[in-house]
């Protein structure tokens, strides 16, 4: 059997499990994959363990993404140019190497929606790290302005999230990315009101929710096409297996199991 894991903190909401089990079953795939809850200072003791447990390949999500590279052995490129990995491969001799599919699955999952990126005015909700990731992605595709909106303004020509500035721009923008936490309980106030959308648009809210985000309600009430995370977070899950394994995972198995 081969072993894989996702670490964050907290994890106990991740699909990733639920989701990656799936496509194995679907695929006689003889794989485990475990969940772990790791404290910050936690994080290299417990990589280390792993690898010595046997473990083929891990996920990484928040808060760890930076803070797990100075633990491998090597970067891929992807990780190198989005500054964070959400992948690790550990080959047999226990090599350990960082990959970034997030921006895969996201570009991914905005193609299989028939959005257009290439020159596309965005405004992005969020600037951590996957924010920071996406934004990258988005500009190595070719969109056209891209502007960020952020709670904590720390940057020069970022606009402060939900101000009227934001929401006046947001009305002018082909796609609106939420990539902030707002949302993720099902409850929460939406990112942007409905007069920050209109009809024409597209708003993508990266939670990867089961529940409808009150954002998105917003989004549909003003007439843009909208869309949940589910998809960014397969198509990011279904190139790590691919990564780790050299085989294609099952995706409809994949969504069948988190939707
Ligand atoms: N679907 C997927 O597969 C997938 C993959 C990756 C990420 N995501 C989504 O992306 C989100 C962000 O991930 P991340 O790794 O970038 O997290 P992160 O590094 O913690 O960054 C969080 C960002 O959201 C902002 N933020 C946090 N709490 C907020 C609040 N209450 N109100 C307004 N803004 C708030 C932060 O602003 P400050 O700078 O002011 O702190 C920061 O810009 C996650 O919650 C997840 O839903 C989804």
């Amino acid at each position: 059997m081969q072993k894989f894991a996702v670490l964050g903190h907290p994890i106990s909401h991740s699909l990733s499990p639920r989701m990656h089990l799936a496509s194995f079953a679907s695929l006689g795939f003889d794989g485990s994959y475990d969940a772990f809850d790791v404290a910050p200072e936690l994080l290299g003791e417990k990589f280390k363990e792993l690898i010595q447990q046997g473990y083929r390949g891990l996920n990484i999500t928040i808060p760890h993404k930076k803070a797990i590279m100075p633990f491998l052995s090597r970067l891929d490129e992807s990780a190198e140019k989005y500054g964070a990995v959400n992948t690790v491969v550990i080959e047999g001799d226990g090599t350990t190497i960082g990959y970034n599919t997030d921006v895969y699955g996201f570009l991914t999952d905005l193609k299989c929606k028939d959005v257009t990126v290439k020159g596309a005015k965005i405004l992005m909700l969020g600037y951590g790290g996957a924010g920071a990731a996406l934004a990258c992605g988005l500009k190595n595709a070719g969109c056209g302005e891209l502007k960020i909106a952020n709670r904590t303004v720390r940057e020069e020509g970022m606009l402060p999230l939900s101000s009227n500035e934001c929401i006046a721009y947001s009305r002018e923008v082909d796609l609106i990315v939420n990539v902030t936490p707002v949302g993720l309980k099902e409850g929460d106030e939406p990112v942007l009101p409905i007069e920050a959308f209109r009809q024409g648009q597209v708003f993508y809210d990266c939670a990867p929710t089961s529940h409808e985000t009150s954002s998105i309600k917003c989004a549909k009430i003003a007439g843009a096409r909208a869309f949940d995370g589910k998809g960014f977070l397969i198509h990011q899950g279904a190139k790590a297996f691919e990564l780790w394994t050299g085989l294609c995972a099952d995706t409809a198995a994949m969504y069948a199991a988190i939707k």
